[in-house]
């Protein structure tokens, strides 16, 4: 058996094992099913066996590549052990090959390393790339370590990839789109704040030229971890580019003695043949899969933050809850500010319990109260931080995670919890435990607000410990799941500062941003969509004007914006009048009826020439219901928005199409002359589906910062 060719969704992965390495001759659309002679001439000749620049011969990217294939780029591994065994030359030993996973075995007389690949083509046609690096125990060498310096999983790109989007952003402004052209040498992020950060680079895509939402062959990459990471594209000018990324480690962070093995995060890679909407659906497809996907009804949350931020008191709170109740929330969520002592962000992180001053009786009457109003507790906590003004930190100064010499500056007024530390560790998983158990809590906000600055554990003698604190962190998530099962947790960091497929393997919600301003969240929602399910992503609506922008905004783009995701309030709702409760009231009722569509459906994005429009929707597996967010954030030069095309519907049926009004509509500037959007409005219109996917339904100019709902039914 020479090649090996995947197959699934629509994505071939054909690999070639002649060479000491596996290589890769083709990622991306389905080639089919290819004989022998097929695969021979996918691979047009050897690989390493010829001179490097021969020109008639395409230069091919193995699975670990090296500068013994005349690979002069970032190298699948890099280490060394006493400043020698710096150039492998592993071998393939071993390869077992199932329907869909490749798992090789790569001997390396050099290091000493044994490297195993694990490769699948996953059934939604991503590509999921593990790799194992052990010591052997009998190595000859035993008395250095192997310094590890780093894994890289790489994936080749054919030449016409020649754009690249990414994404940055800072606290309140996540997931911001950055482009720009493919040129020589290197686009390289690299995460240095112990967690991903509000600047990841999220998902990084590489393109075919001018490709959108909906056209264009796309190639993505994401690392499914918190820690540390680095992304690349690279192009030399010998080849096509490159895709991929591995952990960043710190030096000295993994140091293989014999016997030990590192295992990477998982690095996921996917392609599409229809733009940025079809790259999602894969990621989505794969989400859904998992059986750990919460596949019960998201629960409609309140969150007390920017309804009462830390002034904690349980009539005002009980009010609050009654409120929820009126409305249809199902889970009231108590956010900061409810253990010992903590007024503000200045104390008490660490002493998981409640203060006896503002809540005398403990959390239960609250609790008891949530549940006798039919909701679910939810409560937050930030377990891997610790206050110096807390009773933790007085009894033990040694668990923050910093450099015995002394304190680093504070942020927020907080410090890192070294959870390295048995003993730390110990403490935030019992007192957590402990709250759950006592208050009943379905759902916990897993909060993380401060960077992992002068990371080192003075347990070990000051030891770096960025890598092995999110893995603690992880451990910690994983035995509360265990110890309550069907616990819910949202990573929650800072706002959206922890998002990625590693916290959502033991997860089942994120908060994309702490800003709820729906001017702001309208692309910050449709970036995080753009690797999760609209169900993992939590979307509130907040108050106007709004708490992080001071921007004004018409309650229809509020209550829009939070509608096509695990939807929420996060507003004083005991200072609301009659009108605005109930049409909160119907928001919520309408969101309810939507969710099976929401928790299944196809996420589409509208290719519009006008930044300042979106439409986008999602549209069941047989496209016989959907429903769009027609959306305008500011004015555009242009005085009507013209045809706009439907994506994801059925050309050849026909649809029932109605504004949803049941929550507000906006102004149509006095009275309506469209004869559609009146039909629309007035109990529904049935068009074509040819319409409204090809020719477009010429869409009401909205005015800026308001937003319309549409419900189709075939
Ligand atoms: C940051 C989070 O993103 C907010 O939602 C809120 O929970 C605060 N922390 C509480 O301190």
């Amino acid at each position: 058996m020479t090649y090996v060719h995947f197959r699934a969704a629509g994505v071939s992965l054909a690999l070639d094992l002649a060479g000491p390495v596996p290589t890769v001759l083709h990622w991306g659309a389905d080639l089919g099913e290819l004989s022998d002679a097929g695969l021979r001439a996918l691979a047009g000749s050897a690989v390493v066996e010829v001179p490097h620049n021969a020109p008639d011969v395409p230069r091919r990217l193995t699975l670990l590549p090296g500068e013994r294939e005349f690979w002069s780029g970032t190298p699948g591994l890099a280490g060394h052990l006493a400043g020698r065994r710096t150039t492998p030359r592993p071998v393939l030993v071993d390869a077992r090959v199932t329907e869909d996973t490749l798992a090789a075995e790569l001997a390396d007389d050099i290091t000493g390393l044994r490297i195993g690949l694990e490769v699948q083509l996953t059934p939604q046609g991503l590509v999921r790339l593990r790799h194992r690096v052990r010591r052997p125990a009998d190595d000859a060498d035993p008395g250095q370590p192997y310094e590890l310096a780093g894994v890289t999983a790489l994936l080749p790109l054919p030449p016409r990839a020649t754009e690249i989007l990414d994404f940055t952003g800072r606290w309140a402004r996540e997931r911001q789109p950055q482009r720009q052209n493919i040129t020589d040498g290197s686009h390289h992020r690299h995460g240095r704040r112990g967690k991903p950060g509000p600047d990841s680079p999220f998902l990084l895509l590489a393109g075919t030229t001018g490709f959108a939402n909906r056209t264009g062959e796309v190639w993505g990459f994401h690392l499914a971890w918190s820690g540390e990471s680095h992304w690349r594209i690279e192009r030399l000018p010998e080849s096509a580019p490159v895709l991929g990324g591995g952990e960043a480690l710190r030096p000295g962070e993994v140091r293989l003695r014999p016997g030990d093995e590192y295992v990477s995060p998982d690095a996921f890679f996917a392609w599409s043949g229809h733009g940025l909407d079809g790259l999602a659906e894969r990621f989505h497809g794969y989400l859904r899969a998992r059986p750990s996907h919460p596949v019960r009804p998201r629960p409609v949350i309140v969150n007390t933050w920017e309804a009462v931020y830390f002034d904690h008191d349980l009539d005002r709170l009980r009010a609050l809850v009654d409120k929820a109740a009126e409305v249809g929330a199902e889970r009231f969520v108590l956010d900061d500010g409810w253990f010992l002592g903590r007024r503000d962000d200045r104390t008490s992180l660490g002493d998981w319990r409640a203060d006896p001053v503002v809540w005398p009786g403990g959390l239960r009457p609250l609790a008891d109260h949530v549940r006798a109003k039919g909701l679910e507790f939810g409560l937050w906590f930030e377990p891997e931080m610790i206050s110096l003004d807390s009773e933790t930190a007085r009894e033990h100064p040694e668990w923050i995670l910093s450099p015995s010499p002394g304190l680093g500056a504070p942020t927020r007024q907080q410090y890192v919890l070294d959870l390295t530390h048995p003993e730390a560790f110990d403490h935030v998983l019992t007192t957590m435990s402990a709250a759950i158990t006592e208050y009943g809590v379905a759902y916990v906000k897993w909060d993380h607000n401060r960077e992992l600055q002068e990371a080192v554990s003075r347990r070990n003698g000051d030891v770096v410990a960025v890598a092995a604190q999110a893995r603690a962190s992880y451990e910690l998530m994983d035995q509360l799941r265990v110890r309550h099962p069907g616990l819910e947790i949202e990573s929650c960091s800072a706002g959206g500062s922890r998002i990625d497929l590693g916290v959502l393997a033991r997860t089942d919600r994120v908060w994309p941003s702490d800003c709820i301003d729906p001017v702001e969240r309208v692309m910050i929602d449709r970036w995080t969509m753009q690797l999760l399910p609209p169900e993992l992503v939590g979307v509130h609506v907040g108050s106007s004007p709004a708490h992080t922008t001071s921007r004004r905004t018409d309650t229809t783009l509020r209550f829009a914006g939070a509608l096509l995701g695990h939807a929420g309030v996060e507003w004083d709702l005991t200072a609301r009048d009659e009108d605005e409760l109930a049409a909160l009231r119907a928001f919520i009722a309408y969101h309810k009826s939507i969710r099976p569509l929401i928790a299944r459906g196809t996420v589409v994005n509208a290719d519009l020439p006008d930044p300042a429009t979106t439409l986008r929707g999602v549209v069941d597996a047989d496209a016989t219901r959907a429903v769009y967010i027609w959306a305008r954030t500011v004015t555009s030069p242009a005085v009507l928005s013209g045809q706009v095309q439907f994506p994801g519907l059925d050309p050849d049926r026909d649809y029932t199409v109605r504004i949803v009004g049941d929550f507000g509509l906006p102004q149509f500037h006095g009275r309506i002359h469209s004869p559609w959007v009146r039909q629309a409005l007035d109990g529904g219109v049935t068009l074509p589906g040819a319409v409204l996917v090809r020719a477009g339904l010429p869409m009401p100019a909205l005015a800026a910062q308001q937003a319309m709902v549409l419900d189709l039914g075939a």
